[in-house]
């Protein structure tokens, strides 16, 4: 095939598909191409033909065993156990339609599935078309000729996911490829390895076992005579030579004969409009064409949230046969920005940095880490996601890694980060385990990447693909007790499939942003080591991973001063009202049977309370529901602190180096959404309801954030700013005392150049010279506490933040706050909740049960006698239902 530009002449072609409608929003040419779609209520039927139901397409058998009344919620209390059967059985989807006469006549006609989950083999009018085995490829298979007049009839035969994967385990019978199956504490099911369908469908730490069949996209037939278009990527690349972006248009089609068509590309507001003659060979050709931009125009950027705004370009695609014909009109939006991870030697330090620059600026990535928001993905809505991806930038978030063990998500969810300024840390789909290598499941595997990439591409929120999540670290540090004699094999196993193929699929699909073999790695010096570097957690290069639950969240100084912090948290139990909803009052105790089989991480109930413990007296109510409620509170306090002071830790070590560790510019905690209600290290429960934690993030990653911490007896107060340019900043710390709302004294500190992109120490003092140098002198660790903010000459620059002297379970005076509330309308329609207080309270909550909203801030200090807070809430609601759901809790409540 051959692409050539033309000066002066134009013309476009093309008619495209599924996934590009809802993406970008293209238009196809109707008197080319012909669809019918084919969603709709198909029929399904388990293998003995004793369950028979109509099933909604996009969808999968529970979703349609839950619509029918089959079922009752998976999520209630042991259902994921109760309806273990579901995915042990096979089933057939059937449905039947007529073809036009028009639609038979067409030269060619496809018939389409964007998404079959998982294992099927697929016949039109009894005849195989073909078979599937990946539910992250779009299969499309060729029926012209068995198309009839009348009724046809489609049937896609699915197999259980759990007997194939198990059968798959099997058949690879020279050696094990481990894990064999999950902890039992998750209840799941093995081998999901063997299956390219969602690793966590079998069961997670955090979430169910519902390895799900069905026809999860949509399904549709394509007719045409000409060509169609299978897939338009747009990638912008700033060529330096040139001194101008370059926007490759990349056209992927399917022709009956070898065809020529006029393309006509045209970006109006940057003045910038190229022809091109195209012509395209007979089957499937894919044709890369060079727009240049235009250099009289300033290009507009694409800038991280917090960094910039996300400008957008329109982009006309017209497509015109020799004849004259217009077999094309397609519209999409371009993007324009860079992206570098940057590994470079770094002075005074052993190792490399690892950084993202973005449009050539340094970028500290906030944010955390994605799974699928449900174990059904059609039951996924649009708003679900929305909502979702705004509570990030609500925030205050920049970046979101989608972890490998899920799905690649739908195009709206990209298209939303680009909107919101998103950054995307895309993982390839593998995740803590061992992979097969046998040619079918490389092929298979192959095909899926190519496709992914080539859908995912034109989004600039996606920064970096990541081949997987923690299989480095999984040979590394022999996670399956491989004996050392066989490790080779799996070691080279490992390149196969994520260097030889997966890379290399990656690197000539899309060379514009930086590829990662694994999360975490040595970046470059895991590639020296042979790409499994000896320690994959070393500090001194590319990201990590860190868990500790048993040591003292509060301690920073055991936290690791690494490059770039992927994933990191603690976990906690989400709010009674979510919980209500899935269970019964016989499960509202800490040591329920239920709140262990929620609990799908080994002795995490455990884990919580004696974090919780160590800082904080744990809930002893003699009304057992109260101790309940109050357990599942002290668990937010415990998580939201414990991240709290992490992300503070690495927020404050990106500007400097301390013993050859530190630069530290990324903060992903673990994690930031739940798949179901139960306990887990999200900071949105199951339904998007903010955790304390997550209102913690909206303060701790502030743009303009002042951390305080003791270091050897004094306090250290550093500035961190995001902003682009420099700020004088000073703290003013006041020093009040757990038995009174008024300081004891206010300390200033003297102005201090912060320069944008920077943390700077900005005071320090030792405590018990402040202590001392304070009132009348008559402060302790015991009965005092610290709230200190940051200001310029003119006013307040971040949130106001707070230092506690001593674990609140020691404290001394700390008094029964009576905290009263008040909720009135305002102006704007939002709500208001006046607060009143009788005494300091710590992590002041509010609550309002199945309410949806959220609060301006939550779970905060009170040193004030009054306090006002907004509720911004999702929907219809009345100053009557918050004030009769609202209840206020702090800590000093709960014991
Ligand atoms: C394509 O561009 C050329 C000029 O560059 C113009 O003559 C022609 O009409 C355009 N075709 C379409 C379909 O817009
Ligand atoms: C048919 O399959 C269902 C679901 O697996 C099972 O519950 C039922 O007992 C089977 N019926 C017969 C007649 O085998
Ligand atoms: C599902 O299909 C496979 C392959 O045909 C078969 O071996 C298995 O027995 C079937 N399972 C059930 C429950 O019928
Ligand atoms: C920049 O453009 C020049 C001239 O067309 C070309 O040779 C070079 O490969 C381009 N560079 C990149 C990075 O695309
Ligand atoms: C908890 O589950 C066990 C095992 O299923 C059962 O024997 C026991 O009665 C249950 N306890 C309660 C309080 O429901
Ligand atoms: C709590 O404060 C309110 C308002 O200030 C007051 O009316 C009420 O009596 C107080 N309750 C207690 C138990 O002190
Ligand atoms: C707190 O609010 C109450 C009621 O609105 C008001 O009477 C009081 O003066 C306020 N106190 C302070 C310290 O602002």
């Amino acid at each position: 095939m051959s692409a050539f530009r033309k000066r002066g002449s134009v013309l476009v072609v093309l008619c495209y598909l599924g996934s590009f409608h809802v993406l970008f929003g293209y238009n196809v040419s109707r008197e080319e191409q012909h669809d019918l779609s084919l969603n709709r209520k198909w029929t399904i039927q388990n293998s003995n033909g004793s369950l028979s139901l109509p099933a909604e397409v996009p969808g999968c058998v529970h979703s349609a065993l839950l619509k029918q009344g089959f079922i009752k919620d998976l999520y209630f209390r042991f259902n994921d156990v109760a309806y273990r059967w579901i995915a042990l059985d096979n089933w057939t989807y059937t449905t039947t339609f007529s073809a036009s006469t028009e639609l038979r006549a067409k030269q060619r006609v496809q018939l389409v599935f964007e998404g079959v989950d998982t294992v099927a083999s697929i016949s039109l009018n009894g005849v195989v078309v073909g078979k599937t085995d990946n539910m992250f490829r779009r299969y499309d298979f060729s029926v012209g000729q068995l198309l009839r007049e009348g009724e046809n009839v489609v049937k896609v035969s699915l197999l259980s996911p759990v007997v194939y994967a198990s059968e798959r385990s099997q058949a690879h019978s020279s050696y094990s490829v481990p894990p064999d199956c999950p902890p039992p504490v998750q209840k799941g099911e093995c081998h999901v390895n063997f299956i390219r369908k969602a690793q966590s469908s079998f069961s997670w730490d955090w979430g169910p076992s519902f390895p799900t069949l069905g026809l999860w996209k949509g399904v549709h037939l394509e007719a045409f005579d000409v060509l169609r278009l299978i897939h338009l990527s747009t990638v912008p690349v700033y060529n330096s030579s040139l001194s101008q972006w370059v926007v490759t248009v990349e056209v992927l089609v399917d022709a009956v004969e070898e065809t020529k068509v006029q393309v006509n590309l045209s970006l109006m507001e940057l003045s910038t409009e190229q022809a091109f003659m195209v012509v395209f060979p007979s089957g499937q050709s894919k044709n890369t064409l060079s727009l240049h931009v235009n250099t009289s125009n300033q290009v507009k950027l694409w800038w991280p949230s917090g960094h910039g705004e996300q400008h957008s370009y329109h982009l006309s695609v017209r497509g015109t046969m020799l004849e004259g014909t217009a077999i094309l009109r397609t519209d999409t939006q371009v993007y324009f920005r860079t992206v570098e991870l940057v590994q470079e030697p770094i002075a005074g330090s052993p190792g490399l940095s690892f950084y993202f620059r973005v449009n050539k600026k340094p970028i500290f990535l906030k944010g955390s880490n994605w799974i699928p928001a449900h174990a059904l993905q059609d039951l996924v809505s649009p708003a679900d996601v929305r909502n979702l991806l705004q509570s990030s930038v609500s925030a205050n978030m920049n970046a979101l890694r989608v972890w490998g063990g899920g799905v690649y998500e739908q195009d709206m969810f990209y298209s939303l980060c680009d909107e919101m300024g998103i950054m995307i840390w895309q993982d390839f789909m593998f995740a803590c385990a061992m992979y097969p290598t046998e040619p079918d499941f490389i092929e298979t595997v192959r095909e899926e990447v190519v496709q992914q990439v080539r859908r995912l591409k034109s989004h600039p929120s996606v920064i970096v693909w990541s081949g997987n999540n923690e299989n480095e670290a999984a040979l590394a540090t022999n996670w399956f007790g491989i004996p050392v004699a066989q490790q080779p094999r799996y070691h080279r196993d490992y390149v196969t499939l994520y260097v030889d193929n997966i890379r290399a699929i990656v690197q000539k699909e899309d060379g514009s942003r930086p590829f990662l073999v694994s999360s975490p790695t040595n970046g470059v010096e895991s590639q020296q080591e042979g790409w499994v570097a000896h320690d994959p957690y070393d500090l001194h290069y590319g990201d990590t991973h860190y868990y500790s639950y048993s040591h003292d969240c509060w301690d920073w100084t055991a936290l690791p001063r690494t490059r770039f912090a992927s994933e990191y948290g603690f976990q906690s139990w989400p709010s009674f009202s979510t919980l209500q909803k899935v269970s019964v009052s016989e499960d509202w105790s800490y040591g329920s049977n239920f709140s262990s089989h929620r609990q799908h991480h080994q002795t995490g109930n455990q884990q919580m309370l004696q974090q919780a413990g160590l800082h904080y007296h744990l809930p002893a109510s003699a009304d057992p529901l109260k101790r309940y409620r109050d357990t599942l509170y002290i668990t937010q306090v415990m998580q939201a602190q414990c991240v709290k002071v992490q992300t503070e830790f690495y927020r404050r070590s990106q500007s400097e180096v301390i013993e050859g560790k530190g630069h530290t510019m990324g903060a992903l905690y673990w994690q930031l959404n739940d798949i179901w209600q139960g306990p887990s290290w999200s900071s949105l429960e199951f339904g998007g309801k903010w955790k304390m934690l997550h209102y913690f993030a909206k303060d701790f990653f502030s743009p303009v954030l002042p951390v305080g911490f003791e270091d050897q007896g004094s306090l250290v107060v550093y500035a961190v700013s995001d902003l682009s340019h420099d700020l004088h900043l000073r703290t003013v710390v006041s020093v009040y005392e757990w038995s009174s709302l008024d300081p004891v004294c206010t300390v200033a500190s003297r102005l201090v150049l912060v320069e944008g992109g920077s943390a700077e120490v900005i005071h320090k003092q030792p405590i018990s010279a402040l202590l001392a140098g304070c009132g009348r002198g008559s402060c302790t660790r015991l009965t005092c506490l610290l709230t200190f903010h940051l200001e310029d000459v003119n006013s307040q620059q971040g949130p106001i933040n707070h230092l506690f002297l001593s674990s609140p379970k020691n404290a001394q005076r700390m008094l029964r706050p009576n905290i009263t509330a008040e909720v009135q309308q305002d102006e704007m329609g939002g709500y208001t909740v006046t607060l009143q207080s009788s005494a300091v309270a710590a992590f002041v909550w509010l609550e309002v049960g199945d309410v949806p909203g959220r609060f301006s801030t939550n779970g905060f200090l009170m040193v004030t006698r009054n306090r006002t807070v907004t509720f911004n809430p999702w929907g219809p609601t009345s100053t009557q239902q918050i004030a009769q759901a609202l209840t206020v809790t702090s800590l000093r409540d709960v014991y």
